[in-house]
């Protein structure tokens, strides 16, 4: 498997209560390499268009005012299999069904507020990245 790239954002519940460091701790715990971070305040129009995919879902608009209601840390982590293992390494949507050890199970508070997003393919991983990142801003 040769070395993939995914993104990530560490969401408002996770900045809010300074967990910054121990996300990202578990993420290179886990062998990925953040190769680039911003601490950035989401625009409502940055949030509806990243999540545009869930825009008739019920929850979209509590998901876009809680994405946008204090700052998130976007990055970009490259590894083997990135986008797999960072997914296996955040667990599930919901932290009360996510499995021992896992960002969510250890630090989200509901399933809105779930600390970590990341890409869910490879494909979504470029363009999710491209709308945050310029080439020049990633060092692997
Ligand atoms: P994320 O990986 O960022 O992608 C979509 C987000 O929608 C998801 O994480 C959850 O935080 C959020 N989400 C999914 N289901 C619900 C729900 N039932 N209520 C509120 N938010 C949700």
């Amino acid at each position: 498997m040769a070395t993939e790239r995914t993104f990530s954002i560490l969401k408002p519940d996770a900045t809010r209560r300074n967990l910054t460091g121990a996300v990202n701790a578990v993420i290179e715990e886990a062998g990925l390499r953040i190769v680039g971070q911003r601490r950035i305040r989401l625009t409502q129009e940055q949030a509806e268009k990243f999540y545009e995919v869930h825009k008739e879902r019920p929850f979209f608009g509590e998901l876009v005012s809680f994405m946008t209601s204090g700052p998130v840390v976007v990055q970009v982590l490259e590894g083997e299999n990135a986008v797999a293992k960072y997914r296996e390494v955040m667990g599930a949507t919901n932290p009360a069904q996510a499995a021992e050890g896992t960002i969510r199970k250890r630090f989200a508070e509901s399933v809105g507020e779930n600390t970590v997003h990341g890409s869910d393919s490879a494909e979504n991983a470029k363009l999710e990245i491209a709308q945050f990142f310029k080439d020049s801003d990633i060092a692997a």
